[in-house]
């Protein structure tokens, strides 16, 4: 019922030149993906991307947008300048946003909402650290992040939105949460769904990812669980044959 969704977050990685090669290399592995298949990029290459995966079944998303429409912000990017170049997906709230960019649970729901506006999809992060996971703060910190960034967003507009569980503690270090506990822990993100708008919509409307060093070798294992519907790749979605085998998990 939910499509599963796979998502590669470059980072802060590739240039044109790199983000051609890798394109390149990856179209024809993952041309009868079940799954669909997007690529988040950085700024600088989604033109480029944009033009090497028109007319295949990959997608194209950024890393971040501004909540503003336009105007004074420096170095920022906006709703309309992402969807003028094609984009359809993009990642609000990862945690490195959080951790070094003073990203709050207030401004990732802004960004949410201008996304949102503008016809973009965002996959909206959410996750404990380490230190909150060892207090046993897994649940009230998610239930947090999620009512927070969903606040004011219409039961409407669920179907265009996706949700990333990414635990910090995983992320680029080789620690996966275990299959079993990645779905429970998404399983209190559904509910929390089901609480905010209804039952239906948390089942049938919201997809939710797991990511954190999500790999060709735990991908089948993490995608067979039922409250996991899909993966947002770091490192592994830098590397085609790598990227493909999670998609085609
Ligand atoms: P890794 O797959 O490199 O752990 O990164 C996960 C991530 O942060 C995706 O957004």
């Amino acid at each position: 019922m939910r499509q599963p969704i796979i998502a590669g977050n470059w980072k802060m990685n590739n240039t044109i030149a790199g983000t051609k090669a890798l394109l390149t290399d990856l179209i024809p592995l993952v041309a009868d993906a079940k799954a669909e298949v997007v690529v988040c990029v950085p700024y600088t290459d989604i033109a480029a991307a944009g033009e090497i995966i028109k007319g295949t079944n990959i997608k194209l998303g950024a890393e971040n947008v501004h909540w503003a429409e336009k105007g004074a912000f420096t170095g920022e990017i906006s709703a309309d300048m992402l969807v003028e170049l094609g984009v359809e997906y993009v990642v609000v709230g990862h945690s490195e946003r959080r951790q070094y960019f003073g990203e709050t649970d207030q401004t990732v729901n802004a960004r949410v909402k201008a996304a949102l506006a503008k016809g973009l999809k965002p996959i909206i992060c959410v996750g404990e650290t380490l230190e909150e996971r060892e207090g046993g703060l897994v649940e009230s910190v998610l239930v947090r992040q999620t009512t927070e960034a969903f606040k004011d967003i219409d039961k409407s507009q669920l179907e265009n939105t996706v949700i990333a569980y990414e635990p910090v503690w995983a992320i680029g270090t080789g620690k996966t949460a275990t299959a079993q506990d990645a779905n429970d822990t998404i399983a209190i993100i559904r509910n929390t769904m089901a609480e905010l708008y209804c039952k239906d919509c948390a089942e049938n409307k919201v997809r939710i990812q797991y990511g954190g060093s999500m790999n060709p070798k735990n991908a089948s294992e993490l995608m067979a669980m039922p409250q996991i519907d899909g993966g947002l790749i770091g490192g592994a979605s830098l590397k085609a044959v790598d990227f493909s085998q999670v998609v085609k998990y």
